[in-house]
């Protein structure tokens, strides 16, 4: 196979590639902001396709070049807006009469107690004052006022973006702040040069005219069939361009209303229900016994303001009744006596299930298909897989004849549209239902737990008048979405890391 000649090549360029080869004509390599200047392009994203194109033709190559740099780190800007600490010392005794005592700075507004530490020790390297003793106390004063210092100077140098360490930031500065923890943070630029290969030299050097080509269709160009005798210029999808920066709602909030349309197609009606609510509704009603292991405080997390909320004494005597002895619901009830003064206390809702119940009090006449997607608050510690607050996927359906395999259905569904072919149920207990179960999805690779379901128990339906079965379910949202978005550690969701977040897709 005989390889294209230049005069060959040539004939097959485009424009933008003639004016990249033009450019390069006598220097032969240009860092790319020069060469954007240099062929008039409109900025680099044009060039890097023009040069793409012409690499693949074997005339030119991009030259990548990662250059270390050296930025503030948060604490550096934070430096950078308010001034170091002995500078903002210095300026706090020039307020205050030249002298300070050291016990009153860290009550000033200016210093945290740390900053006051580390405003002494360089106030001492520096030279900014005096220390010195006066009775108990230790006094500071300022001496006149002192120049910027070499770290002062490169914490302005690097005010306005990362620079590289060895030719553009004041070399003693930077030893200065390198010296203090959280100050500077690497970071890293890459230079981009575009040169010619031999025969890009080649084909650069014969003559090349630049002719208008059309790089947009307009409906003149196709109604006048002017397009047929104008040059096109070709499109390469792999060149390689700035991912916009678009403003976009976050992943999660995507996957919410993903789910809200899915349970809005299947009929059921969204609800919304308080944070705050009392143990009665929490609990009580849903035939938690009252010396139920969860209810104590290392799971829920009660309120000291207000400490209690008011229930309506009715109410709260039916269901004392059916905690007791079953009140009539054919139950036995737990047993032992019931504390109303417990069912007043408020508390931050530990599960949804508490605005289900709510609604079901407030119509109990069936059929009804509810749901609702909101945080629920426990004591837990923060780890890979736990929260202290989280949101749980809740709903119930209640109709005449409503049974176990529409409630498998329901959920089957639910997760067939989120893209989860594979369930299994696991016999599980919650209070409130029976039977219970647990869902787990298939993940490709294991089993994982989503959720709980079952029909309400009588001794939680009666009561409020509800005569047809209640089917119910209460399902994890973080879960999901960690599957969802292939997350290893749930705290990924809610800490902003803003590489992730602008990687997600639009849509
Ligand atoms: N409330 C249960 C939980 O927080 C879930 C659940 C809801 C179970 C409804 C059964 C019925 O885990």
């Amino acid at each position: 196979m005989t390889s294209p000649s230049p005069a060959a090549l040539a004939r097959e360029l485009s424009n933008p590639e003639k004016r990249v080869l033009l450019a390069l004509r006598r220097t032969k390599a240009l860092p790319l902001g020069q060469l954007v200047a240099a062929a008039s392009f409109s900025g680099e994203t044009e060039a890097m396709s023009a040069a793409s194109w012409l690499r693949a033709k074997g005339l030119c190559e991009i030259e990548e070049n990662v250059v270390p740099l050296i930025g503030l780190g948060e604490e550096g800007r934070r430096y950078a807006a308010t001034g170091l600490p002995e500078r903002r010392l210095f300026r706090f005794l020039e307020q205050h009469g030249g002298r300070a005592e050291l016990s009153r700075l860290g009550e000033a507004k200016d210093f945290t107690n740390d900053e006051v530490q580390i405003a002494l020790t360089w106030w001492k390297r520096k030279g900014f004052g005096e220390l010195s003793r006066v009775g108990k106390e230790i006094q500071v004063q300022a001496g006149t006022e002192p120049a910027p210092t070499p770290d002062e100077r490169a914490l302005e140098q690097l005010r306005d973006g990362a620079l590289r360490p060895e030719s553009d930031v004041t070399p003693e500065g930077l030893r200065l702040l390198k010296s203090r923890r959280g100050v500077l943070r690497t970071a890293q630029r890459k230079d981009r040069a575009i040169r010619l290969s031999a025969l890009g030299a080649q084909v650069a050097a014969l003559p090349l005219s630049v002719e208008e080509a059309v790089s947009q269709l307009t409906p003149d160009l196709i109604k006048s069939g002017a397009w047929r005798d104008r040059p096109l210029r070709p499109y390469d999808l792999a060149t390689p361009a700035p991912r916009p920066g678009v403003a976009k709602p976050h992943p999660l909030v995507q996957l919410i209303e993903e789910i809200r349309d899915i349970f809005r197609e299947l009929g059921f009606e969204e609800i919304e229900e308080e944070f705050v609510v009392s143990t009665f509704w929490n609990m009580d009603a849903l035939f938690i016994p009252q010396d139920h292991p969860a209810r104590e405080m290392q799971d829920t997390l009660y309120l000291e303001r207000p400490k209690t909320l008011p229930v309506e004494k009715a109410i709260v005597a039916k269901i004392a009744k059916v905690h007791e002895d079953g009140g009539g619901t054919g139950s036995r009830g737990w047993g032992g006596r019931f504390d109303p003064d417990e069912s007043a206390r408020a508390l931050l809702r530990t599960h949804t299930t508490v605005g289900t119940i709510r609604h079901l009090a407030r119509h109990p006449e069936g059929p009804l298909r509810i749901f609702s997607i909101g945080r629920v608050f426990r004591k837990e510690t923060m780890d890979a897989t736990h929260l202290p607050e989280f949101h749980q996927i809740e709903g119930i359906a209640t109709e005449k004849g409503a049974d176990f395999p529409l409630l498998l259905g329901i959920l089957q569904e639910f997760y067939r549209r989120l893209g989860f072919q594979r369930l299994r149920w696991r016999p599980a207990y919650f209070p409130y239902t029976e039977p219970s179960m647990e869902v787990e999805v298939w993940t490709g690779t294991r089993w994982m737990e989503l959720g709980g379901c079952g029909i309400f128990r009588p001794e939680v339906t009666l009561p409020f008048g509800v005569k047809t079965p209640v089917l119910a379910w209460g399902l994890g949202l973080e879960r999901l979405a960690m599957l969802r978005f292939g997350l290893k550690d749930i705290r990924d969701l809610y800490f902003p890391d803003l590489e992730w977040l602008r990687s997600q897709p639009l849509l």
